[in-house]
């Protein structure tokens, strides 16, 4: 069988190249056209992530892949999207803002940025989490008049934390949450990015926009869809959102109340045993866990845990009793945010869709 065409719109920044990478070999997907801004337009790959003084801004572990250094990069607005079967999206809100319902309007967009997280008939699918709400994309379709939809990703920093509140929200019922992240530098993109002068021996207490994102997100993606609307989860969600000096990985320390008493192990036991059903499609980007769950009290650490079955899975550890509210608890957690945050996260979106009739 042929694989799906896929498109990949900001194929130079971070957040493409994960898609580069995470495309590269894959049996489903095959990369035939790149995108990105008029800056790069009409070079080959390699080029267009080439510096002026030589130096070749490939950021992912494996190496840039040879037919896609040879490819030619068109502008994002050139783009002919009902020549592929899928577009990946890795732009800013604002230029998403423009290109992905032009994109729609032939061919299911996947994104990985923020422009249309917010609006009613938009799924915001966490794998393993809400599959279920992608009926959300008939309504869209037929709503907007469109042959495609729009799909984006949750933010990279609400990933972490969905993952590891879906399943104590599902056994014991979530109500309150508090949440501080340390987000890595990659999470800032490379455009502009944050500069190596303000963060190395730093830590930069905020961060324009992120904590409204996470709070909102995690309410959709725990709601349940309800008459073809999703009706936010009733959990009050806060957040403090900083970003540290770590290349990739955002931690996330979180304070929980339950709606009902369970004890370490239960806990324990139902992370450790999320996810499960959907696991078990083997999906080719799926991890073997969704969740893994340290013992040692001084895990999770980003440079030790990110890459956990190639940044798939949430690791999770420091698990303990909050005294000071009825039925809290306290935890820490690293969730990789190239990739299941952005790239390999909406790729494994992209799969379930392909299995489920929404794709090709
Ligand atoms: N980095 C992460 O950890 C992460 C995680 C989750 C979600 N995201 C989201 O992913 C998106 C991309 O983030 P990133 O970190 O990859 O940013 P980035 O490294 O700064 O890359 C931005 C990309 O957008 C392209 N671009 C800029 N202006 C454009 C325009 N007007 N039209 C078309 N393409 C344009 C750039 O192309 P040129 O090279 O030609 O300028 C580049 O390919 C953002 O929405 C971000 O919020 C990022």
């Amino acid at each position: 069988m042929s694989r799906l065409r896929a498109a990949i719109v900001g194929a130079t920044g971070l957040a493409g190249q994960q898609f580069i990478a995470a495309l590269a070999n894959h049996p489903t997907f095959e990369i035939t056209a790149l995108a990105a801004s008029s800056r790069s337009a009409g070079k080959t790959y390699k080029d267009a992530i080439r510096t002026e003084k030589g130096a070749i801004q490939w950021f992912t572990s494996i190496a840039l892949p040879e037919k896609v250094a040879s490819m030619s990069v068109e502008d994002a607005e050139q783009l002919d999207a009902s020549k592929v079967d899928v577009v990946f999206t890795a732009v800013e809100s604002g230029p998403a803002k423009l290109l992905e319902p032009k994109y729609a309007k032939t061919t299911p967009v996947l994104s990985t940025a923020s422009a249309f997280r917010y609006e009613a008939d938009v799924p915001l699918i966490l794998p393993g989490v809400n599959a279920e709400h992608a009926q959300l994309i008939d309504t869209q379709r037929k709503q907007r008049g469109w042959k495609g939809y729009i799909l984006p990703n949750p933010n990279c920093t609400t990933v972490g934390l969905a993952y590891s509140l879906a399943p104590l929200h599902r056994a014991y019922g979530v109500k309150r949450v508090h949440m501080v992240s340390m987000q890595s530098v990659s999470g800032a993109g490379r455009s502009p990015g944050v500069i190596g002068l303000d963060i190395i021996d730093n830590l930069i207490p905020y961060i324009p926009d992120e904590e409204g994102k996470v709070e909102k997100e995690t309410l959709k993606i725990l709601g349940t869809l309800t008459d073809g609307k999703i009706e936010a989860a009733s959990i009050a969600v806060s957040s403090t959102c900083t970003r540290v000096s770590v290349l990739e990985g955002h931690t996330e320390v979180v304070h929980v109340e339950l709606a009902r008493a369970t004890t370490e192990a239960e806990i324990t036991a139902t992370w450790r045993g999320f996810g499960r059903e959907f696991l078990a499609a083997g999906y080719p980007s799926a991890p073997p866990a969704l969740i893994h769950v340290h013992e040692d009290p001084f895990r999770p650490q980003p440079r030790l845990d990110r890459d956990l079955n190639d940044g798939m899975t949430t690791a999770i550890g420091r698990l303990r009793r909050d005294e000071h509210s009825p039925n809290g608890w306290k935890y820490v957690l690293v969730s990789h945010n190239t990739k299941m945050g952005a790239a390999k996260g909406c790729i494994l979106v992209a799969e379930h869709l392909a299995a489920t009739g929404y794709l090709g």
